[in-house]
């Protein structure tokens, strides 16, 4: 059954049976792939759009063909009969257009109802993924970069995990540079019983780190200790060690607030965790013959990148590269994963160009990025402030994300209660309710542009209640929740009693609309955009607004059907919430 083998992917579906079409067409062009595009047209749903290529290929050739519409015709003639299927015609230049089948599409609706929406999970063939996103340093302020990357991340993690991949979510932190030897001997100087000390007695690690840097800088002394720190650390003697070990939890701690309070859940498998594997990692590159000498450095060239990865520095210490090629090697041999994500800032995209073709010039990769295993690079832009520049409070100062992430709580738990929702709630819905909002806002407006933009952090903006926002979005959904429950009927046996039917045009486009919830899915995640997933959930909820605003549901002949209809929507919406890392709201 290819739509239980397709995962409900009408493209898919509708693909597999132009290319039996395309085979019988065209027998002498056995590698032509079938093009199908959902459209707009006013002729159809669907469209394929392999007549005037083909035709480029084969006319000249012994063809009875006089023109890429012929073309097109036959290759409507030639479709296998399917139930999917209501009508087909040749527009124009020989586009094949699909209108497919009311009474089909109200079926597999009906059908995900009582199967579950899983059943329109994605289907990709990779079995284990890295998803590296998050990913902050130790000491150093964790700051809406890493925000970005932290909900981006989840999202992709949530939709490959839909797609039945198991997900290997890594916290790549910065633990292992050469800042922790200069830490390190502050944290003697300052605390001598520093085993016992807490998160309390160092206050605000970045302070801390200002601090130890200033000492750094302005004492010989000192900054020989530390040098010679970094040394003993990497060394593993006890002492520093412990200190460092000391020093990562106080950090940890910071992050897992933000963590928490996003529901996101990483693994930390940190810089330190590679660094073991550097030298037989880089010893195998050199064997190789990749690994060249340049002024005192080991460095790999890359092929049309003028400046060199460096492997080993000039001091004989190793780098950020070295150990991202650590990393990629564990991941691809010791833990066997076939899809390597990295979620960060476009500002590193270089840095994981050159690593990802050094990776391929060893052979740990294919050259060849349709195929896995593979390694993607998922940039993203800067968040801008509304002046226009990187978004801070204060002049210079960087933004604390728990201070974003409280303050949007505050002002959706604000806009509840100037709504009556106090009186009307009990303290807990409240909060949850304001939680829920405050924080699904945050993430929308970061995941609802192309990732590669920048965009502008703007509290109203996010927060209002028109428009492409997830307050919008989480309304919507929750009113539909209010319409079956005041219908007063019992949801779960309608769904097995009644029939959904899809009669008036916007029923029907609401129909269409959630079945190409699959494909969507599928799209976003193998391009790795939730831009797209949630461009598809606004518009859901807009062609849900034009069917209820012409439809009349409850108490209407058709309020079985229509109930369903709602459900569906319900469930559907919920998903996208679920993947977008976003809690719904039943109730408004
Ligand atoms: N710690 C880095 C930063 O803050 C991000 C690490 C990304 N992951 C990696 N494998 N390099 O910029």
């Amino acid at each position: 059954n290819t739509s239980e083998e397709n995962g409900g992917n009408l493209k898919k579906q509708l693909a597999k049976l132009f290319e039996a079409s395309l085979r019988e067409t065209v027998p002498s062009e056995p590698d032509v792939e079938p093009l199908v595009a959902a459209c707009t047209a006013k002729f159809g749903d669907y469209q394929c759009n392999n007549a005037m290529s083909l035709w480029s290929k084969i006319k000249g050739k012994n063809t009875d063909f006089k023109g890429p519409p012929a073309v097109g015709q036959a290759i409507m003639r030639n479709l296998p009969p399917s139930e999917m299927i209501e009508s087909c015609s040749v527009a124009g230049p020989g586009f094949v257009n699909i209108v497919l089948s009311k009474t089909w599409l109200a079926e597999k609706i009906q059908k995900m109802l009582i199967d579950g929406i899983d059943t329109w999970a994605p289907k990709i063939s990779v079995r284990r993924a890295v998803v590296d996103f998050s990913s902050p340093n130790i000491a150093k302020e964790m700051h809406v970069g890493h925000l970005r990357s932290t909900i981006i991340g989840d999202t992709l993690a949530r939709m490959l995990e839909f797609s039945n991949i198991d997900v290997l979510r890594r916290n790549h932190v910065g633990d292992w540079g050469t800042q922790f030897g200069m830490l390190i001997e502050f944290l003697f100087e300052k605390f001598p019983n520093f085993e016992d000390i807490n998160e309390r007695d160092i206050g605000d690690l970045q302070t801390f780190y200002k601090a130890s840097k200033q000492r750094f800088d302005a004492d010989c002394d000192f900054k020989e200790r530390a040098q010679k720190a970094v040394v003993r650390l990497q060394g593993g003697e006890p002492k520093y060690r412990e200190a460092w070990a000391q020093l990562c939890d106080i950090s940890r701690k910071e992050f897992d607030k933000v963590y928490q309070r996003l529901g996101v859940h990483l693994e930390e498998k940190g810089e330190s965790f590679y660094s073991p594997f550097i030298p037989g990692v880089i010893e195998a590159l050199t064997n190789q013959g990749l690994v060249q000498e340049s002024e005192g450095a080991r460095v790999i060239f890359i092929e049309g990148i003028n400046i060199p990865l460096i492997v080993v520095k000039s001091d004989g210490g190793y780098n950020y590269a070295s150990t991202d090629l650590a990393a990629l090697w564990y991941r691809l041999n010791e833990e066997k994963a076939e899809w390597i994500i990295y979620v960060t800032d476009v500002g590193q995209q270089q840095h994981f160009d050159m690593v990802f073709k050094a990776a391929k010039r060893a052979g740990w990769l294919p050259a060849d990025d349709r195929i896995f295993p593979k390694a993607s690079h998922v940039g993203f832009g800067l968040v801008l402030g509304d002046d226009g520049k990187r978004f801070r409070t204060r002049a210079t100062e960087v933004v604390r994300l728990v201070d974003l992430l409280d303050e949007a709580k505050a002002r959706s738990k604000a806009a509840l209660v100037e709504r009556g929702k106090a009186e009307e709630w009990t303290e807990e819905e409240l909060e949850q309710t304001a939680e829920a909002i405050g924080y699904g806002a945050v993430k929308y407006a970061d995941l609802k542009n192309n990732r590669l933009t920048n965009y502008t952090f703007n509290y109203d903006q996010m927060l209002n209640d028109k428009g492409n926002t997830a307050v919008y979005l989480l309304y919507a959904h929750a009113r539909i929740c209010s319409i079956i429950r005041k219908s007063g009927k019992d949801i779960e046996e309608l769904k097995k009693t009644g029939v959904l039917v899809l009669a008036h045009p916007d029923e029907r486009a609401l129909g269409l609309h959630l079945l190409q919830f699959a494909e969507t899915v599928e799209e976003a995640c193998t391009n790795l955009l939730p831009n797209v997933l949630c461009e598809y959930l606004y518009n859901l909820s807009e062609y849900f607004t034009k069917f209820y605003s012409n439809c009349q549901v409850v108490g209407s002949a058709e309020e079985t059907s229509r109930l369903l209809l709602c459900e569906a929507t319900a469930v559907v919406m919920r998903k996208c919430f679920f993947l977008l890392g976003i809690v719904p709201v039943y109730k408004i």
